[in-house]
């Protein structure tokens, strides 16, 4: 009778205490997670302004919208001639300065979503109820990228930059840039390409190559971009065509492969329904049965994909368990806010378990198959949901390289392995990487 009670009195302790520790580790300077173990830098006002953004104290007053103009009509001119330029300036009651900066300059503020919501109801709301579809998402963007580990364990100058790409949940002005404010220029892929880029996510490679995308590059500058992305309006689809259908400010809505990160079952019946929705977007211009054929292609080439993921990861499994990864699991520093030697801490290998820091602190094998995860695996989704075929074939090609690369290397550790064992000797990294300059260099500096 009791064991369950003890059981039941002591889960529950720890379940408080952990709710109370990951309160504690987001009380810091910082924000997210590891808030403790970071502080921002004065850019990150402009990136995350609700958190982190201060007032300018070099101006003094208090001022109506034609002042602000006034003024900076010599300070900041180009702001204010885009201002001029955007239906803000131009809509019955102006919206002024002031309406999104406030009116005290040494209180200044700069324009959380919410701000953009008290005029804009509609693309507020949504964008806000995009948190129910789950990561990857916009509105959840910051919270993501504050929570990864290698947001703390890398030096400060390689991290910057996330903030600014996931600045795209604090912020609306990700798309339609300010001061224009131009659903015209939210329209175009270029909006989206200055995050949408690079090798984990080529989405800018994969659409340009593509036969929407040539065609876009060919005859884009003739077309009425002032038309709302709806059927009849433009020949082919841009990314917020097929990503923000109707307008709605929510592309994780109609996700089913998740960036890739995780093997779904296409098949579900709510993952049906999803499917039914894309072959309609695509029946704007093609046959439904074409669209269905197109998209399961790409079902295939994620089969594929995963079952080189899946057999690359047993090696690394593999060497493991016959303890051959030199430096070993269990040599390396624990995560940050992890107890070294704590429950989970350390013996990571590979993305399927969850090592997110796996770009660096590895061994060379182990960043070989990163690489394959990241580069390779993820290039080759992209390129086969956006219609660029030769970029699936190159993924693809790419894949298999590294997983010979990774075979013949595991031969290698194995070989060596062996001749360590005859010789009687045995590899020892000496405590080098647990608080080597690397680790405690980078992160005492964050
Ligand atoms: C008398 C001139 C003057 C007036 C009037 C004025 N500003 Fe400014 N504003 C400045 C100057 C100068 C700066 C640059 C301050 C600095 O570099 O710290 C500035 C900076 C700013 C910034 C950028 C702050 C930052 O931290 O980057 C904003 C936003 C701003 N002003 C908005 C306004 C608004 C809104 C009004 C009207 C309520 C206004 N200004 C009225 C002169 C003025
Ligand atoms: C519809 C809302 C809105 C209006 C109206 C508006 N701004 Fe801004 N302003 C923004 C946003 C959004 C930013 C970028 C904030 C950030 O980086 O987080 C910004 C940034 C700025 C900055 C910082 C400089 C920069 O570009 O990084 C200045 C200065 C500024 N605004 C001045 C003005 C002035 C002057 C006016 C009036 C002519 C004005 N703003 C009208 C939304 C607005
Ligand atoms: C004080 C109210 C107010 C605030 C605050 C405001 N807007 Fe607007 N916005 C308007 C009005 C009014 C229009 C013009 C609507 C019209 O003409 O039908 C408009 C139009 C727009 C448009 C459409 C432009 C086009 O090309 O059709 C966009 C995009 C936009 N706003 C974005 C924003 C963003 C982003 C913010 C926050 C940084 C913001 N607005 C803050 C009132 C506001
Ligand atoms: C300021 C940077 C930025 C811009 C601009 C931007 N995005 Fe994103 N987008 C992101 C980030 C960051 C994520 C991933 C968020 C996360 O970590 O959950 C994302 C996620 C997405 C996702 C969901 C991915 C998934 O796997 O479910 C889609 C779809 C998407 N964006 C489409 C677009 C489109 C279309 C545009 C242009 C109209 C655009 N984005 C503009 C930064 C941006
Ligand atoms: C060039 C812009 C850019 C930069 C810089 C960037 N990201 Fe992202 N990130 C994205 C985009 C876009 C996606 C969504 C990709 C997709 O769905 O194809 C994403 C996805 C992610 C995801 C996975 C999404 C999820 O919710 O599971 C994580 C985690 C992440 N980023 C963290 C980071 C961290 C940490 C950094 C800094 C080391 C960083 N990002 C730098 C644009 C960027
Ligand atoms: C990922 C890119 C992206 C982000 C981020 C984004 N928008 Fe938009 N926005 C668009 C696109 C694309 C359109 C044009 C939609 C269409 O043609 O139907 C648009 C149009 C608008 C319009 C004009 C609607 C109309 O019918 O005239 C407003 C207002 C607007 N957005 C407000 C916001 C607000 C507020 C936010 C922040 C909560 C925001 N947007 C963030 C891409 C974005
Ligand atoms: C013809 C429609 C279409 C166009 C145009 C398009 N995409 Fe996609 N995109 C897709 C489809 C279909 C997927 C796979 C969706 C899925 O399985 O969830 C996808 C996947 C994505 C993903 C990963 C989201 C996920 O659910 O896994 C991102 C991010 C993305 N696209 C961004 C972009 C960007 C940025 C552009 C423009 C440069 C663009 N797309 C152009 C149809 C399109
Ligand atoms: C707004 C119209 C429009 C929409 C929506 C659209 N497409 Fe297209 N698509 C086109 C046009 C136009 C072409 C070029 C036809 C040609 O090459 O003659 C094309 C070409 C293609 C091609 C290349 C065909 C080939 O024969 O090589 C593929 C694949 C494709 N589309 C897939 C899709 C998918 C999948 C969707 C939905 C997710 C979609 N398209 C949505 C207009 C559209």
């Amino acid at each position: 009778m009791r064991t369950p009670l003890i059981v039941l009195v002591l889960s529950l302790t720890a379940l408080a205490s952990g709710f109370a520790y990951v309160q504690w580790s987001k009380g810091g300077t910082g924000a997210g997670l590891y808030s403790r173990l970071w502080s921002p830098d004065p850019v990150q006002g402009y990136w995350d302004p609700a958190k982190f953004y201060q007032s300018t104290q070099m101006v003094e007053g208090v001022f109506q919208g034609e002042q602000c103009v006034q003024c900076h009509e010599s300070i900041t001119p180009g702001i204010v001639a885009d201002w001029r330029n955007s239906r803000h300036a131009k809509a019955g009651e102006r919206v002024w300065c002031s309406a999104c900066h406030g009116d005290d300059h040494q209180r200044l503020h700069l324009p959380t979503p919410e701000v953009c919501g008290g005029c804009h109801e509609k693309q507020h709301g949504e964008f806000k109820d995009e948190a129910d579809y789950g990561f990857p998402s916009h509105v959840l963007a910051m919270d993501r990228a504050l929570s990864a580990p290698h947001f703390v364990d890398k030096p400060k100058a390689e991290v910057q930059s996330c903030v600014q790409c996931h600045s795209v949940a604090t912020k609306c002005d990700s798309c339609h840039t300010r001061h224009r404010f131009d659903a015209a220029e939210a329209r175009r892929p270029e909006a989206c390409i200055t995050c949408h880029s690079g090798p984990p996510h080529p989405d800018d490679d994969s659409y340009f190559a593509s036969a929407h995308g040539r065609l876009y590059l060919a005859e884009g500058d003739q077309w009425d971009w002032s038309k709302p992305l709806v059927k009849g309006n433009y020949k082919v689809p841009t990314c917020a065509y097929c990503h923000m259908d109707g307008g709605r400010h929510q592309v994780a809505r109609k996700s089913l492969w998740k960036f890739g990160l995780q093997e779904i079952n296409p098949h579900t019946s709510a993952n049906k329904a999803l499917r039914r929705e894309w072959i309609g977007l695509c029946g704007d211009c093609h046959e439904k049965e074409q669209a269905r054929g197109w998209l399961s292609a790409l079902d295939q080439e994620r089969k594929q994909a995963w079952q080189k993921l899946y057999a690359t990861e047993d090696i690394l499994k593999g060497l493991r368990a016959d303890d051959l990864l030199f430096p070993a699991p269990g040599e390396r520093p624990p995560y940050p806010l992890e107890a070294p030697g704590g429950p989970g801490s350390k013996v990571r290998i590979g993305y399927f378990e969850g090592q997110a820091s796996a770009f660096y602190n590895v061994s060379a094998i182990e960043r070989d198959y990163f690489e394959m995860w990241y580069f390779d695996n993820l290039g080759a989704y992209k390129a086969a949901a956006h219609g660029h075929w030769a970029g699936v074939a190159r993924g693809h090609k790419r894949m298999s390289e590294s997983m010979q690369r990774i075979e013949a290397g595991a031969r290698d550790l194995r070989a060596l392995g062996e001749a360590e064992r005859k010789a009687g000797i045995k590899s020892d990294s000496g405590g080098l990487w647990q608080g080597g300059a690397y680790t405690d260099h980078n992160r005492e500096r964050n």
